[in-house]
């Protein structure tokens, strides 16, 4: 592409809904330089040095952050040739790497000691998009600034947690990226597992990146690697109606492939807080509706006084519209005593009508430039993750006889996940009359 492609490109990217937005835009786009050469070549990248070194010149000294988004393939030799010819003498350097971190343990190794001799730790910013989400950033206050929540927030007042991440499309000409990593590695592995950490995580020393990150890592090394009989996996097909293409009907999709775009998956922590309580992710493409939020579900109450009184729930709804609510028994306002299930309901855009919430991309970028690693993901935890999921998609990928269930495009995904989660003591509260939000006109909420 030429540079006035690149600038258009760039452009189509940035919305602009204001005049003077619309000004800074073009400031902006006068900065922007493209530069197009080859992922293995010396000359490439000294073709971008010289570039580099003209924008430059004249200052005391020359700061650069790489920004790594590429296929996994040129990841190791771009990384080489950058430390190579466009590592600065005189200034910060940071590299961002982007996803995928690797395929399992041993890949991902590998990757990392690839990255050893040219990177320092400090240097790398390994970057998970869903920390950088305005709800994810709200967890550690939510959980640690909120007494009441940090009383309750153990095995003896929880039942189970469920984190759901669901999109409504599917791969759309995206099946050859999609179809070698999976649903699994796509977004659990990394993406949710995240949610998990900072839901399950201690209460960290300070707000310092590696006080935080020390905690969410001893999470992970309390926990088992996946039991292939807590995990069911699915692959939609056609829509009911016939009008959307299964997953197999996707030109980039290799034919007769197992791969899977829905899972659900219950996990456990082994320490004192959460021992026999499921974390039961569940990750899905081509569903009903688009959505990623935390369900906690708490114990019932003592029983003897009410009878078949919903659970509490606490749910940290991520996306879209922020929001986090607590549903709540509470009595029908009148003559009788008889119970209701309503809630306490923040939601953001109403709360908080006139502010503006940032991208995760934005938010974390502005982080790789301050130079704090509080959001980016450390060595140790990336190791952490994989070996907990390793084993499971060694075995998806080793035993043909494992076939996903099929789900039609655009349902719940497989039929028996509602079993699935009962199983591990999720109760589906579906009073009469109750929804979330209120003034929706669907039918009862449910997940
Ligand atoms: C990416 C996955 O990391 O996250 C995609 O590769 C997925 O498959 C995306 O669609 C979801 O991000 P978001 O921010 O739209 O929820």
């Amino acid at each position: 592409m030429d540079h006035e492609e690149f600038i258009k490109r760039v452009k189509s990217n940035i919305k602009t809904p204001t005049k003077p937005i619309e000004e800074q835009l073009v400031t902006f786009v006068d900065k922007c330089i493209y530069v197009s050469g080859q992922y293995d070549q010396d000359e490439s990248f000294q073709n971008l040095e010289n570039t580099l070194q003209k924008i430059e010149a004249g200052r005391p000294n020359n700061h650069r952050i790489f920004y790594m988004a590429l296929p996994p393939s040129v990841f190791i030799s771009v990384s080489q040739h950058l430390k190579k010819n466009n590592y600065p003498k005189n200034g910060i350097v940071r590299l961002i790497v982007e996803k995928p971190f690797g395929k399992d343990l041993d890949s991902s190794r590998k990757l990392q000691k690839a990255l050893e001799p040219d990177w320092t730790e400090e240097e790398i910013y390994r970057i998970d998009h869903y920390l950088g989400k305005e709800m994810v950033k709200n967890l550690l206050i939510l959980r640690f600034g909120n007494e009441f929540f940090g009383a309750t927030w153990n095995r003896h007042h929880i039942s189970n947690v469920q984190i759901t991440f669901k999109e409504p499309f599917g791969t759309e000409g995206r099946g050859g990226y999609f179809d070698e990593f999976g649903i699994i590695r796509d977004v659990m592995q990394n993406h949710l597992i995240q949610l998990l950490t900072i839901i399950a995580m201690e209460r960290p020393l300070s707000f310092s990146a590696e006080d935080i990150r020390d905690e969410k890592v001893r999470v992970l090394r309390a926990m088992p690697q996946i039991a292939t009989e807590n995990v069911i996996i699915g692959q939609y097909g056609k829509s009911e109606d016939g009008s959307k293409p299964a997953y197999l009907d996707d030109d980039t999709v290799p034919k007769g492939s197992r791969c899977p775009t829905f899972c659900a998956v219950a996990m456990f922590i082994k320490n004192e807080r959460w021992d026999g309580v499921p974390f039961i992710l569940k990750a899905g493409k081509a569903l009903n509706e688009q959505k990623a939020e935390i369900r906690i579900q708490f114990k019932d109450v003592t029983s003897g006084i009410f009878k078949d009184i919903p659970r509490n729930e606490l749910v940290i709804r991520v996306q879209p519209d922020e929001a986090v609510y607590i549903k709540m028994n509470s009595k029908l306002p009148g003559l009788s005593t008889q119970t209701v299930l309503t809630d306490l309901d923040l939601t953001y855009k109403r709360r908080f009508s006139d502010l503006k919430i940032p991208e995760a991309y934005e938010s974390l970028i502005l982080d790789a430039i301050k130079g704090d690693h509080s959001n980016f993901v450390r060595d140790d935890e990336l190791d952490a993750s994989w070996r907990i999921f390793s084993p499971l998609l060694h075995y998806l990928d080793e035993n043909p006889e494992v076939v996903p269930m099929s789900y039609p495009y655009g349902s719940r995904g497989p039929p028996v996940l509602d079993d699935f989660t009962s199983s591990y003591g999720y109760k589906f509260n579906d009073q009469v009359g109750y929804q979330w939000p209120v003034q929706s006109t669907e039918l009862p909420h449910k997940l």
